[in-house]
Order: C-alpha cells, then structure tokens, then sequence
C-alpha cells in the first residue's frame, strides 16, 4: 500500500483530496516532517496547478448565447416542439463532418454510447469482445450489459491494446475488438484494423478520451466500423454530460439510431416508423437534448484550440525531460495527432515512480481537491482492469449470473486478476499519469518542468 496519511492534517499544505473516476479516494501525501527522505528547499509552486477538465476552461459568452438560444425557442426536445432549433441534428452533421465520418449520432453520454454500438453491432450471449487491460469500466459494461463476455487483452508501450496480445486472444466466439485510444492519443489502429479485418471481427473505437485525435491525417474514430465519444466533463470538448457514436456504414447507424432512442427509425418530422421490420427493435432511451447539443457545437469549434493548447504544454514537458535516460516517455504514433490531455512517464521500477512522484507532489505538483493530478497509475481507479471488481469478480447483472453462467458463455473462462495482463501490470506499477490542463501558462509549464528537474537529479 502507498504510504498515505488522512490524518487532522488534511488541510495541511501538502494535502489534496483528489477524484479517480467515479470513486472518491482522499490521498494524503506524506507531511514533510514525518518524512526522512524529504529535501528541504522550498517548494516549486503553492498554488495547486488548474484543474483539468479541458472544454470547460474554455467556456464563455457563447455556450451561454447557444443556451439561452434553446430555451428562448421553447423548444428543448430534438425531435419537436413550438420552435425546433435542430441543434441536435445541426450539431451530428458537424460532428459527423470534424471526424469524418458519414454518421453521427448525439447520445446522452459515452457510456450510452457504448451500449448503443454494442446493440447495433448485434454483440450477444456466446460472444467474446476483446477490450484493452487500459479501459474505463463502461467498455466492460457495455458487454456484459448485452450478455456478452470481455476478455481482457495486455497493452503496449503505447498504454493502448497490443497487436500482438490481441491475435493470442482471439477464439471462434470472439466477434469484435474495442480499441480503445487512451490518455489523449490514439493507439495503434492500423494494425488492430487489420487483425479485425483478417479474423472479420467488427472494430469499435473508443475515442472518449482522444477527441480530435487522429493518426497521419486520419481521425480516430474512422478506422473501424463504429467510434464513440464522450462529452462529459472530463473530456476534451463538454456539455457536462453527452457522447456520440459515428460510423460510415447506413445499415450500423441505423440499428444505433433504433436503439438509442424506443427501437424504432424515425421519418424526417421526427414520427416514429413502425413499418420498417428491420428496425422494430429495443431502445435504450438516451437522446440528447437541445440545450447540451447546442453547448456542444460552440465547444466543437473550440476543440482544435483546445487540443493545440495541450498539445503545446505536454511536448514542451516532454521535451525537457527527453534528456533524461531514467524516463521512459510514453511511445506516440503521431504527435501531431496527440490531444495531449495526459502525460505518462514510466521508471525503472515502481519504487523510482513512487518516489519520483512524491517529490514532484512535495513540489506543489497537484491540483485541486475536486481534481486530479500527479498519481501514479496504479491509484487511478476503474481505468486499470483489475481495480474493476464487478469484472474480477464477475458480478452478475440480475443476481443469478447472467451472463457470466449462460449456457452460451460456459466456453468463456476468461481471467480478470491482476497477472493476466502482464506488460500492464508492469506498466501500472511503473508509472506516473499527470493531466495536462487546456490553460497551463507558460510559467505553469516551467513549475513542471523544473519539478521534474529537481526530482530526476535527486
Ligand atoms: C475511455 C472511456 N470510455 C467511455 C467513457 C464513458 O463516458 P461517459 O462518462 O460520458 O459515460 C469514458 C469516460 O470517462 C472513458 O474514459
């Protein structure tokens, strides 16, 4: 266990509470008397360093304009209303445009989003869906939700799924792989593209945290047969909550489009069809609303700055520490293609990561309580597929093991503890994450840097 402290000393200047996805976990980082190995000059910084949520610092004048636009017309609902905006539809045309794709469709959240791909893929008991061991817990939902089970493949040195552990885990009952481009940049989906085109598995892309990503020009999100996206906070571009899912393919979108909102198509006015038989099928309810549609096309028109913002921050960071041959940076396929909203860098060991980052904390390298910054991986919550304890657990969804114990599944023996995934573990164990806000100054950025200084020559 790290040595933490939550003691009567909590609002101490080397305390911070800090958020790791849904969990609310109070980190205490060590007073420096109790600690011998503590250096005694002064702190880098005091002031925490901003929070990261990095669409909202950029909000302004004109998400309240789009707001008050909605609710002046009086008409919130997508589909009708006295004075019907078509944010929403506005909104997935230029979505569906900045991706580059055919198809987008606005859902109520990245999660939603998911489930909506995982139900027009036709994902079902008896079929195995590979996601990376560096996910969000919604991935490994979003199956087991359909009945289906994750089977967990390791990473590589792009902390994104391995090409070559994905092909060791494919069996006949495999039907699909989640690539899911984790911290900011894409991982390698020219080459899981390729395997999934071989083994004629379906490719969902999880772009959640690599809006406005790309790979040589190509956006994530279009190299495989359905993307999705997440607008909540946390993301490169907000409405508070909200997603998308994308795709080239008429009949794909269609079925998301059924389920997403009651099962069925709809005609130009916003009528359901029940006609199309095609399309009776079961809807997730999780349309997105006017008001947040309209925040998010502000914010897309935003999402280039904020990226280049970021982008600008890290590969200065990163380039002061390129020197240094005790940091392992983590493997970019494109720079240019990084959002940039996260740093990683990997040590030698975990006891170097552990001590690396208890320095750049006692260098005021932290943020926020209601934010995060500075951990190491390992304390980063439902990103790492052993802290998700439904999954290790395999919890059932309706308390008589579905799906885990259906007739369909019994072939599926899959391993959730931490060891099946190795290359992670190591990787978990070794490194240190810090979220790039999209407003780092220039002198933010010298704090950083001169932390990390400070921490390596030490
Ligand atoms: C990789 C990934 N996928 C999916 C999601 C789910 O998005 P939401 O929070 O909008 O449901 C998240 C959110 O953190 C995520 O990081």
């Amino acid at each position: 266990m790290p040595n933490w402290v939550a003691g009567p000393e909590v609002f101490g200047h080397s305390f911070d509470l800090e958020y790791f996805g849904a969990q609310r976990v109070i980190v205490a980082t060590r007073m420096a008397s109790h600690d011998t190995t503590t250096t005694t000059h002064a702190p880098v910084r005091t002031e925490p360093l901003p929070l990261e949520f990095p669409g909202v610092h950029h909000m302004d004048d004109q998400e309240i304009e789009a707001v008050i636009r909605v609710l002046r017309s009086r008409s919130p609902f997508r589909y009708y209303g006295v004075n019907l905006q078509k944010e929403t539809e506005q909104f997935e045309a230029e979505f569906a445009r900045a991706v580059g794709v055919k198809h987008a469709l606005a859902v109520g959240s990245g999660s939603s989003a998911l489930s909506v791909a995982m139900a027009a893929l036709g994902v079902g008991p008896g079929q195995e869906v590979i996601v990376p061991a560096y996910l969000w817990v919604s991935v490994a939902a979003a199956v087991v939700n359909q009945g289906a089970i994750p089977i967990v493949a390791d990473i590589d040195d792009t902390f994104c799924l391995d090409p070559r552990d994905v092909e060791r885990k494919i069996t006949p009952r495999t039907t699909g792989i989640v690539l899911v481009h984790m911290s900011g940049a894409p991982g390698d989906a020219m080459a899981i593209a390729q395997i999934a085109r071989r083994h004629k598995l379906f490719l969902l892309e999880d772009c959640a945290q690599c809006n406005g990503g790309s790979i040589n020009g190509r956006k994530a999100g279009t190299f495989g047969d359905m993307g999705i996206f997440s607008f909540q906070m946390n993301k490169n571009m907000t409405s508070g909550e909200g997603g998308a899912v994308v795709t080239n393919d008429d009949h794909v979108y269609q079925r998301a489009f059924a389920c997403h909102d009651l099962g069925y198509v709809r005609d130009e006015n916003g009528r359901l069809m029940y006609q199309n038989a095609e399309m009776n099928l079961w809807g997730k309810g999780c349309r997105l609303d006017e008001l947040r549609a309209a925040i998010l096309r502000v914010q897309l028109g935003k999402l280039p700055m904020i990226t280049a913002a970021m982008r600008r921050s890290k590969y200065r960071i990163r380039q002061a520490l390129e020197k240094y041959s005790g940091v392992q940076l983590r493997r970019i396929l494109d720079s240019a293609g990084d959002t940039g909203c996260f740093l990683i860098t990997t040590y030698k060991d975990a006891a170097t990561a552990r001590e690396i980052n208890r320095r750049l904390r006692e260098d005021g390298i932290i943020t926020w309580p209601q934010g995060v910054s500075n951990i190491l991986m390992t304390q980063w919550g439902l990103h790492l597929y052993y802290n998700i304890a439904s999954l290790v657990k395999r919890t059932s969804v309706d308390g008589r093991g579905f799906p885990w114990s259906l007739a369909e599944n019994c072939d599926s023996r899959p391993s959730y503890e931490k060891g099946a995934c190795p290359t992670a573990d190591s990787l978990f164990g070794r490194s240190v994450l810090l979220p790039i806000p999209s407003c780092l100054t220039e002198g933010d950025e010298q704090d950083i840097i001169t932390a990390f200084d400070r921490a390596l020559a030490a």
